[in-house]
């Protein structure tokens, strides 16, 4: 969960914390270009979209897109970013909450990327979510997501001072190693078009969750956990998820295409 956020850091977000989808779109991409579903279904759902990389990805790539997120300040990012799309219906940006939403239509594609789905304030969401998620796939539809993991988020523990060209953020994270929450604290200062820095400040909280339990979870939601796997390379199944600090996890949902 966050604190709600300004206009400042959804901005910087945009501009600093991009990469991540940018890196990772074109390879979920191409698995689900290779599945039965993915080669007859161009429909994604991404879910807590931010501010619309990924997104922006898909309709290159002629992908109808829905983008939901809870925060109207990252989405008004999200519309700007993919204004010749929304200008022509390929994409619509919902803001609603990832544990507790409905839509029109389903989809080939649930993706959720950059840890969102740790945004989430406790395992009960995080299954509701799952059961959202569910109703929104077709038939032989896929869930692709991401999450940090208790290993990763044991890096948070720590103070980072990041500078880039425009920005400085000095990052406070606290885990106990322990727990089932790891917090961050950000103050930031990001140049403006006028050569002055605005202050922002963002706290954040992730959820820890055990892998094993998000498999039942998934499976009791109706789906089929086929396999955990790294960001670099989706197709290879990883044995201890665990160990690894940032974990994807990839689902289906039963059935067949009704577009094969
Ligand atoms: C780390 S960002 C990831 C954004 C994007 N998926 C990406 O890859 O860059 C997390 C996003 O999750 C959204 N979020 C957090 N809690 C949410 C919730 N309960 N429902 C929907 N969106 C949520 C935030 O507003 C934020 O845009």
């Amino acid at each position: 969960m966050l604190q709600p956020y300004n206009r400042t850091f959804p901005r910087a977000y945009n501009r600093f914390w991009s990469a991540f989808a940018n890196e990772h779109a074109p390879r979920i991409a191409e698995f689900y270009e290779r599945t039965a579903t993915g080669q007859a279904d161009r429909t994604v759902l991404d879910l807590c979209c931010g501010t619309g990389q990924l997104a922006a990805h898909f309709l290159r790539r002629g992908y109808r897109v829905v983008g939901i997120d809870l925060s109207e300040a990252m989405l008004e990012i999200a519309r700007e970013n993919c204004a010749p799309y929304l200008a022509t219906g390929q994409v619509r940006f919902i803001q609603a909450d990832a544990s507790n939403f409905a839509v029109d239509h389903t989809f080939g594609l649930v993706v959720s990327t950059y840890d969102a789905l740790n945004h989430l304030p406790s395992f009960e969401a995080l299954g509701s979510c799952f059961g959202a998620v569910s109703r929104a796939l077709a038939p032989g539809g896929w869930f692709i997501f991401d999450l940090n993991t208790r290993s990763g988020l044991r890096r948070w523990n720590n103070i980072r001072v990041i500078e880039m060209d425009d920005m400085v953020v000095i990052d406070r994270g606290i885990y106990d190693g322990q727990s089932d929450r790891a917090y961050t604290f950000m103050t930031g200062f990001l140049r403006t078009a006028d050569g002055l820095y605005e202050r922002f400040e963002q706290f954040a909280y992730n959820t820890v969750f055990d892998l094993a339990k998000i498999k039942t979870a998934l499976i009791d939601a109706g789906l089929h956990v086929t396999h955990f796997a790294r960001g670099q390379d989706l197709n290879t199944p990883v044995d201890d998820p665990e160990r690894e600090e940032r974990i994807f996890i990839l689902s289906s949902k039963a059935g067949t295409s009704a577009q094969d």
